[in-house]
């Protein structure tokens, strides 16, 4: 079956980028593209030429999801996938090639008019990744991807149906907790690349709640953390480790008004048909308590 397998990078619409800096240089050590096109900051994380850009804009949005797949055959193979199961997908331009910096690329609108994509061959930099802030180590991406997202759908049937058929993601397992109704779903080795939930927490239908990143050292998340005090950056959650996927993390408010989420130590899935996909009565196992 055709499926994405990594989430590989996100856009933004900023109307303020000096507010990130903080958060994205002095907390998490990302590399700011010099050569960056007009109008925008490409970020690095890793060997990929970007991760992340951010648009200047007028308002704050979050502009596209960026999947990943593979090779070419399942490229090809998920768009006839997408166009069978009448999903409106068009193959990008060259200059919208260019733009990402990819070799393939299609896009396509998913629940609740998210705009996504799903590239092919996103370009490897030659030159090594520099972090803007002294860390003991780098990210975890390689075949787990960039991290994850929670996303918040109007419609959580129809917005799993989409996921599982026609991105072809897996259930990791489940969480319920006061009016939360999470779903978790897998790609790759990560224990999520994707939460689904209600919209509930002030994150409304189609609106990203976070993004996670990864650290390979613990000792970088807990660096980061004493950063955060110190710059006074606003957290959401304090220090804390979830049920499901186990991982150790902190949440930071960002300009936008999602979160980003800063984590070390997270459960990864080898082999579905052993994996036990259970329901959980809480997010965490201590900590992550919420601020303000
Ligand atoms: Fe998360």
């Amino acid at each position: 079956m055709s499926a994405v397998t990594k989430l590989s990078y996100l856009g933004f619409n900023v109307a303020d980028f000096s507010q990130w800096n903080t958060i994205l240089f002095d907390i998490l050590g990302l590399e700011v593209r010099k050569d960056s096109p007009a109008g925008q900051t490409q970020l690095r994380m890793d060997s990929q030429h970007h991760r992340f850009t951010f648009f200047e804009s007028d308002h704050n949005s979050t502009a596209y999801i960026g999947w990943e797949v593979d090779n070419i055959d399942q490229f090809n193979a998920l768009y006839q996938h997408l166009q069978t199961m009448g999903i409106g997908v068009e193959l990008a331009s060259d200059s919208e090639k260019e733009a990402r910096q990819v070799l393939e690329l299609m896009k396509f609108r998913g629940p609740d008019n998210v705009a996504m994509e799903v590239c092919f061959a996103p370009f490897k930099d030659n030159q090594p990744y520099e972090p803007s802030c002294t860390r003991f180590g780098g990210f975890v991406t390689g075949d787990q991807g960039l991290g994850h997202i929670l996303y918040c759908h109007s419609d959580m049937k129809e917005a799993l149906a989409f996921y599982r058929d026609a991105l072809g993601m897996r259930i990791s397992d489940y969480i319920h907790w006061d009016e939360a109704r999470a779903t978790f779903l897998h790609c790759n080795p990560r224990h999520h690349t994707l939460a689904i939930c209600n919209p509930c927490f002030g994150t409304g239908a189609g609106e990203l709640n976070h993004f996670m990143v990864q650290a390979e050292n613990i000792d970088d998340v807990g660096q980061a953390y004493d950063r955060v005090a110190e710059l006074d950056v606003p957290l959401v959650l304090t220090l804390g480790k979830h049920t499901n996927d186990k991982m150790t993390s902190f949440y930071m408010i960002t300009p936008s008004g999602f979160a980003i989420e800063y984590g070390f130590g997270g459960a990864e899935i080898h082999n579905d048909a052993e994996w036990e996909v259970a329901l959980y009565n809480a997010p965490k196992i201590w900590g992550h308590n919420l601020v303000g």
